[in-house]
């Protein structure tokens, strides 16, 4: 497995809905670790000129990392009064509203994207692919990596022929990887789960949450993990998409909280205004109110105001520097 061909265990997080560029994964890779492109959010087409930047600026491996599609279009009685009282605030408060929808962010043209482009590793979250698909993203060429959350999840994927586990902690920030959201979901630290999966399957695993320095890192490796994938620590790096307003977030010792209030899907970001109004009793409806929410939060970015962007961070942001993505590669990889 490439995991075993890195010169540093330091696997750059995909990083969707901005903060991913070619740029922040040339500068992993070429560090010697493993960059990833996040392809959520994005159109094919769209995916496929960032892999094709990103080769441009390095010859090491990389990674494409997909949302894999829930089952369907959530009950609209399940979320519509969320939908009534967040068009009545938007209203009041001047604030755009987005339409509702169902859809698979563009999942089949992506695997066939994926499965006829040439790269070393294709992650997935939200679920696991079928047998069918993570066999032909083999035959391709590529290592299949599935995110999981608990330990069931980890044997469904290990059945469904995964090469590598991403095993995500409660610490992580952005979207819980979890194959269904649910009321109560299960969140496990990250220890607890290196721990309880490494009991349950024998595949090699990446460990994911709150990873800032090289002592955590060490910790995750200790733990069982073979590397550790890192997301909020990179995203104050000059070569991240990260906005500004999420950057001063980031540097700043606010709180994380775990919310469904932008989305409809169980993620953890900054706490802000936007989460205190809306986050109690957001319901399950994943894509529906990323969509909803999505015009509001585009304003929000370009304006400047932190108040209604959500704010992504594992529970360790403050701890992420404004570096190079090169120096926090250096850095984690050796002690003190
Ligand atoms: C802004 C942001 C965007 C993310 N986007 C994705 C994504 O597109 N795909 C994915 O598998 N994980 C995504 N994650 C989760 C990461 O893969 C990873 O689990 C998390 O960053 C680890 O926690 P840390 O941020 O404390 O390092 C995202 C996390 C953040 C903070």
């Amino acid at each position: 497995v490439i995991l075993d061909q890195l010169k540093v265990p330091i696997v750059l997080a995909p990083l969707g809905g901005g903060p991913s560029t070619p740029e922040l994964a040339a500068a992993v890779t070429s560090a010697g670790g493993l960059g990833f492109l996040a392809a959520a959010y994005l159109r094919a087409s769209e995916v496929a000129s960032r892999i094709e930047a990103t080769r441009a600026l390095t010859s090491g491996p990389l990674g494409v990392n997909v949302f894999v599609p829930g089952s369907g279009p959530a009950r609209p009685e399940g979320y519509g009064p969320y939908v009534e009282r967040f068009r009545a605030w938007a209203q009041a408060n001047d604030a755009e509203v987005g339409e509702p929808r169902y859809d698979d962010d563009d999942w089949d043209a992506k695997i066939e994207l994926l499965v006829t482009t040439e790269v070393e590793v294709v992650s997935f979250t939200f679920g696991c692919p079928s047998a069918d698909v993570v066999a032909e993203l083999k035959r391709s060429g590529s290592e299949v990596w599935v995110t999981v959350t608990s330990p069931r999840e980890a044997a469904e994927a290990a059945d469904s022929g995964a090469d590598v586990l991403v095993v995500q902690g409660a610490e992580a920030g952005g979207h819980r990887g979890s194959f269904i959201d649910r009321p109560e979901l299960p969140v496990y630290g990250v220890l607890a789960l290196i721990d309880l999966v490494r009991a349950a399957v024998s595949l090699p695993l990446v460990a994911s949450g709150g990873i800032a320095t090289a002592e955590a890192l060490a910790a995750v490796l200790a733990a069982g993990a073979g590397a550790a994938q890192i997301g909020t620590a990179f995203m104050l790096a000059p070569e991240a998409g990260t906005s500004e307003p999420h950057r001063e977030a980031i540097a700043s010792t606010e709180e994380t909280v775990l919310t469904r209030a932008f989305t409809g899907r169980l993620a953890r970001g900054i706490r802000n205004e936007f989460i205190e109004e809306h986050g109690t009793g957001a319901p399950i409806a994943y894509p529906e109110l990323h969509h909803l929410t999505a015009p509001m939060r585009r304003r929000a970015r370009e304006e400047g105001d932190p108040s209604r962007i959500n704010l992504w961070a594992g529970e360790t942001h403050q701890l992420a520097r404004q570096r190079p993505a090169a120096e926090t590669v250096r850095a984690l990889s050796r002690p003190g």
